[in-house]
């Protein structure tokens, strides 16, 4: 297996090709989902922010479509695991087996070992196959008998599930959701786009006539471009501020982690670089508390008997936080200010 490294992805794309390609993703996924846009952006999103998707939904709202349109519109290598509960930690890692012609063990790779891994269903699987992929997801390495194998560049996990008091499922714990950078709902499409599914997808099936529009090479320079958005120390500030929030509020036992903030940044360069801004607005933080933050926090018994969910919660604590007041420009900062002390936004060349 061929290991990319970050020195061989090439110089950084310019901005307009950058813009380009995101959108030819988006449009691509969307001739198989219709009317989920936002859905889909943020799912790309994910993507270059090397992060992982959760998609929680109830039964035949796409997400499996979605998974799998990503997968196909990017040209690298895609593994699906249908979890269930009698997949095995081996299926997802892989497993040593003994070879009688050499006489030695030699490493047989499991379903991770790809660009994209979509997981579907996974809260169908025992919790010690769930685990498995923890190593994955955060290392991106496999060790299996004391060897530990890197895997592909890039790595993301799409993992699909219902809502968990659905029957014959098992809930992700903790530290599994905490691994997952964003979680999105599919949601009921409105009935344009129903009707627009209707006549689109009633004969064949559009999935299979989906070209790839473009390659893990390019993906990992789309990455390597988000890497280099700028985010201001007041609006980094405000990420804290946001995640600590979350940490002290009466209606929650347990906010997010410092991986959530790493996260969430992350997540708002990639945003930010999706709509040609080569700086985060505290607004991409702001659209994206609900997404990468609800789904690892638990809310109090007493929130719970109240019925309020996380997505509430984080929403309600987005608007009761005040905005970066700051426009303080870095001393490392060369752009030309303006009247805001903000950098405008200017293309990059290569
Ligand atoms: N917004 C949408 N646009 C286009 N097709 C859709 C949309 N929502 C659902 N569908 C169609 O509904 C069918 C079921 O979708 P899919 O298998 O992805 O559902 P799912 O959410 O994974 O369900 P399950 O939880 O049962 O696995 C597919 O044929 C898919 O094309
Ligand atoms: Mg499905």
């Amino acid at each position: 297996m061929t290991q990319q490294t970050w020195d061989e992805v090439g110089d950084l794309l310019p901005h307009d090709e950058f813009c380009a390609v995101g959108d030819a993703i988006v449009a691509n996924i969307e001739q198989v989902i219709e009317g989920k846009t936002a859905t889909v952006q943020l799912a790309l999103a994910v993507l270059l922010a090397e992060g992982h998707l959760l998609i929680e939904d109830v039964p035949g709202v796409g997400k499996t479509k979605l998974a799998k349109a990503l997968a196909r519109s990017i040209d690298c290598s895609v593994r699906r695991i249908q979890f269930t509960p009698d997949l095995l930690p081996s299926d997802v890692t892989g497993v040593s087996v003994y070879n009688q012609e050499t006489h030695d063990f030699e490493f047989r790779p499991g379903a991770v070992f790809a660009n994209l891994v979509v997981g579907d269903e996974i809260n169908r699987a025992s919790p010690k196959t769930q685990s498995a992929l923890l190593e994955c997801m955060e290392e991106r390495q496999v060790t299996v008998d004391g060897m530990t194998y890197p895997l592909q560049t890039p790595f993301m996990v799409v993992a699909t599930q219902n809502p968990i008091e659905m029957e014959g499922t098992y809930p992700l714990p903790e530290a599994q959701r905490d691994r997952f950078t964003a979680r999105i709902a599919m949601g009921y499409p409105d009935v344009g786009a129903e009707l627009a599914m209707l006549d689109g997808h009633g004969g064949t099936d559009p999935l299979e006539s989906l070209r790839p529009v473009s390659d893990a090479g390019i993906v990992s320079r789309l990455i390597t471009h988000v890497r280099q958005v700028h985010v201001a120390d007041a609006v980094k500030r405000y990420a804290v501020e946001l995640v600590t929030a979350t940490r002290e509020a009466p209606d929650l036992r347990l906010g997010a982690s410092p991986r959530a903030t790493l996260q969430l940044l992350r997540t708002a360069r990639a945003v930010a670089a999706l709509e040609g801004r080569d700086y985060v607005l505290p607004d991409d933080l702001q659209v994206l508390a609900v997404p990468v933050l609800a789904h690892r926090i638990i809310p109090t018994a007493d929130a719970q008997l109240a019925r309020r969910t996380t997505d509430t919660i984080v929403s309600e604590l987005v608007h009761r936080l005040p905005l970066p007041q700051e426009r303080r420009r870095s001393s490392y900062d060369t752009r030309p200010a303006t009247d805001s002390g903000r950098a405008p936004y200017e293309p990059r060349r290569a």
